[in-house]
């Protein structure tokens, strides 16, 4: 086939889709070590079954397209794109050139049209919930760009299909947008582009290559950099590394090759957050935190080392009938909380009413909680690494005090905790020496911004606290104070 044949079918078939209930594979990228924990989620909210992609930090499942704004919401999720072809054992060449010539064909034979309108559809909601006003549901088509020059409408139908879905299930998030006048620029100079007229202007794209293994003979630059020559040429469009529309994904692993086109401009882990600290936790990874500890109703949950609340405010958004109590020692970052909830009430109740999430934040030391013993559900909280936040050695001080004061305030047999910390050197030391009131369970490891980090999850014994060894202060009443103290004298009079 030659290039318009090509083109002109894709177009074609591009004209009579999306339908609504079209399947198509979309492949997610999400905190290593959460894959499964992401799969879950899926299959909860979707009813999809994912494959996972173990320890890489990709989950992949197949919906019918009508699902497409409900994978947009989900929580474990970073990156989402559709797939245009998986290969599991892509046969490389052993050179450069004959690598570059089998991308050439390649990209001359994948199957792009399915996943092209995916895009397509991806980009109407996304226009629509900018530009609620738009009165002519004519549009140039994008697909009348890619080399040939023709022009479409999508059905309208499928338009109003669209329209409802969004009625049902977008209220939150139009406002949202408007309230960001970044995003209302980037919505204007992306219509800008889909509206010209003559459909003259090629389609911006870009490829991202993503490569891992030791047997391949080209870097991911390379592979980028050919694949996205073989693309241009052959759908014509213009390369341009920062204000493309498509974003082409190549993901080499080994053998498996994977082509994707994004549906994320940017990552969704930093929904929700306004007021950013040094170390604010991912959204998602502490969205797959809460999920490893299970949330029941009425649960006493408590991050006491919260930061700027990035866990207290994921988990109060989905588990509402629990309740949150977020506390920090540090003044900025109780503000820092105190205003990503702010901001969040605001967009939840017009203006912010009193009574709105069951949140609360606390300046407190966590060495010394201003709690009753056995109080507690669940503990979950990011720990200072002892690389931005803290320091290793004052790791040391903390870990077992921190240990000791949360076995006292969580519900003996029952309660759980779920702990970052990259520092697992320190910490499992500081748990050997309290195993008698924490139970690891498990470890989830995971890749915190490069660092390599451990998630703790463990289970409160039904030891009361107060009758061992190794927990006994002296004096024992009057402990917490104490407590207190030892643990500050070694770091400031040393
Ligand atoms: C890794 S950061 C938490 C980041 C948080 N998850 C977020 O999203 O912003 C650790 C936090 O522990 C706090 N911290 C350190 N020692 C503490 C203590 N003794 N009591 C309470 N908070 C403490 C630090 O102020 C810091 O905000
Ligand atoms: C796809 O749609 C979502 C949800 O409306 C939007 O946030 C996102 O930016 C869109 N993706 C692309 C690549 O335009
Ligand atoms: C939180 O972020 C999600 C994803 O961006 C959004 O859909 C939702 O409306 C936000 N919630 C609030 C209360 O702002
Ligand atoms: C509180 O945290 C900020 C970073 O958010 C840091 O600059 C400041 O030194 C900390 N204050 C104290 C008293 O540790």
């Amino acid at each position: 086939l030659n290039f318009a044949e090509q083109t002109g079918k894709t177009c074609t078939l591009a004209v009579s889709g999306p339908e609504l209930d079209q399947a198509v594979t979309i492949g997610a990228t999400v905190p290593t070590g959460f894959e499964h924990t992401a799969a879950e989620e899926v299959q909860e909210k979707l009813e999809a079954t994912a494959r996972v992609s173990k320890n890489r930090g990709r989950i992949y499942f197949d919906i019918t397209t009508d699902k497409l704004l409900k994978v947009h919401q989900l929580k474990s999720l970073d990156n989402l794109f559709v797939v245009v072809k998986e290969y599991d054992d892509y046969q490389f060449k052993t050179t450069k050139e004959e690598v570059q010539i089998d991308w050439q064909e390649l990209a001359a034979k994948l199957p792009w049209t399915n996943a092209l309108a995916v895009w397509k559809l991806n980009n109407s909601i996304k226009k629509k919930k900018g530009r609620r006003k738009r009165t002519n549901p004519t549009k140039s088509d994008q697909c009348g760009n890619v080399g040939t020059k023709s022009t479409d409408t999508v059905p309208s139908d499928s338009e109003e299909l669209w329209e409802d879905l969004e009625a049902l299930e977008v209220k939150g998030t139009q406002k949202d947008v408007s309230s960001q006048p970044e995003n209302d620029y980037e919505e204007e100079k992306h219509s800008e582009i889909q509206d010209q007229e003559s459909g003259v202007t090629p389609l911006k794209f870009r490829v991202t290559c993503n490569r891992a293994g030791d047997k391949h003979c080209f870097t991911s630059n390379d592979a980028a950099r050919d694949f996205g020559g073989a693309v241009q040429e052959f759908f014509q469009w213009k390369a341009d590394m920062t204000k493309f529309d498509v974003e082409v994904l190549l993901n080499i692993h080994n053998n498996e090759v994977v082509v994707g086109i994004a549906l994320t401009v940017e990552s969704l882990h930093r929904r929700n957050i306004t007021h950013f600290g040094p170390t604010t936790l991912r959204s998602t990874l502490a969205y797959g935190m809460l999920r490893l500890c299970k949330p029941q109703v009425s649960d006493v949950i408590v991050d006491p080392m919260c930061g700027t609340g990035a866990i207290p405010l994921e988990g109060v958004m989905e588990w509402q009938n629990s309740f949150f109590l977020a506390g920090d020692n540090n003044g900025t970052a109780v503000s820092r909380s105190v205003n990503n909830i702010k901001h969040i009430l605001k967009r939840t109740h017009d203006g912010g009413s009193s009574s709105g999430l069951p949140l609360d934040v606390v300046q407190w030391d966590l060495c010394n909680l201003p709690m009753r013993s056995s109080s507690v559900d669940i503990i979950i909280t990011d720990m200072p690494f002892g690389k931005r936040m803290g320091s290793k050695k004052k790791n040391w001080e903390l870990y077992p005090l921190c240990l000791r004061e949360m076995a006292r305030v969580c519900k003996p047999g029952t309660a759980k905790a779920v702990l970052l910390t990259q520092d697992k050197k320190c910490f499992l030391k500081a748990l050997s020496q309290i195993e008698g009131l924490w139970r690891k369970l498990h470890t989830v490891w995971v890749n915190v911004g490069g660092l390599h980090a451990g998630v703790f999850v463990l289970k409160r014994t039904a030891v009361v606290f107060g009758t061992t060894s190794e927990d006994v202060m002296e004096p024992h009443t009057s402990g917490k104070e104490k407590l207190y103290w030892k643990a500050k004298e070694p770091v400031l009079f040393q």
